[in-house]
């Protein structure tokens, strides 16, 4: 058995007899599907666009045409996208569990298509738009005006994202919280954890003896129980480490 079975094999044995199963995901879990991470140096959103200009609330004072355009590209290139063999697993393992919390910092939509109920948004969302003066929130709106505005109020509409500087939205980091102290597997995927408060969670669950489990692409060092580190790519370890937990 090579360290990747054994790890594998150690890991599907916590989720097997796990009690609630807490799961955040980032930009690394929709990479399969197209969309791309923040700090791949060579492909991430980030290495090619200024967070300070494009998501941030001066970024938006300054110039709301040229964030609006940003975010309606990423929107459409969302829509065209299909869901990976990684955002099904996770929607297959919350069957398979008695209680499963899903937590991502992504802004795609993507696991709710691959039907994953409750999906707890960290950073908001592309397919919804929030009015900047009565707060209201739109699911839809006229995508074709450069700046949207409010049906409600004449006001700009903003994308119902969080920018830089901002605060998460309250109940959705309560639940998270809530969800990384309860749980008794947590699995953290595709995310690179270093933007907080989400980068805390996992630390959260190992503090109260969850078994943890860190999946990305990068070369990770061997840990030990409760602590486990898989580097590969979600899309092919997470259909397996459902199927073996389960269907073994
Ligand atoms: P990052 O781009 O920082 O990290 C992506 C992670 O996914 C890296 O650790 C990669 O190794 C890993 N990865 C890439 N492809 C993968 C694959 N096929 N399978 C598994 N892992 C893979 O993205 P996030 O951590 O999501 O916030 O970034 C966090 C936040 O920073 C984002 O939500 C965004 C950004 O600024 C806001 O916009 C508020």
């Amino acid at each position: 058995m090579s360290d990747l079975d054994l790890v594998m094999a150690a890991f599907a044995d916590r989720l097997r007899t796990a009690r609630h199963v807490a799961v955040l995901t980032g930009a690394g879990i929709s990479a399969e599907s197209g969309i791309p991470t923040f700090r791949d140096a060579q492909t991430g959103l980030w290495s090619h666009f200024n967070p300070e200009e494009l998501a941030s609330p001066d970024g938006f004072a300054r110039n709301p045409a040229l964030v609006w355009r940003w975010y309606a590209e990423r929107r459409v290139k969302a829509c065209a996208a299909q869901p990976n063999p990684a955002h099904y697993a996770l929607a297959e393992l919350a069957k398979r569990v008695p209680h499963l919390t899903l937590i991502t910092q992504n802004i795609d939509g993507l696991h709710q298509r691959a039907g994953s109920p409750c999906v707890i948004e960290l950073h908001g969302s592309l397919h919804r738009a929030r009015c900047t003066v009565d707060g209201s929130v739109h699911t839809t709106w006229d995508y074709d005006e450069e700046l949207p505005h409010c049906p409600n109020c004449g006001a700009m509409l903003r994308p119902d994202v969080v920018w830089f500087g901002e605060l998460l939205p309250r109940r959705a980091l309560e639940m998270a919280w809530e969800a990384a102290l309860d749980c008794d597997v947590f699995m953290s995927i595709g995310t690179s954890g270093v933007v907080e408060p989400a980068a805390s969670l996992p630390r959260v669950a190992l503090s109260h003896d969850a078994a943890v489990l860190i999946l990305n692409l990068e070369q990770t060092t061997a840990a030990r129980p409760p602590l486990f580190t898989i580097s590969g790519k979600a899309g092919e370890v997470l259909p397996r480490l459902v199927r073996e937990a389960f269907d073994r």
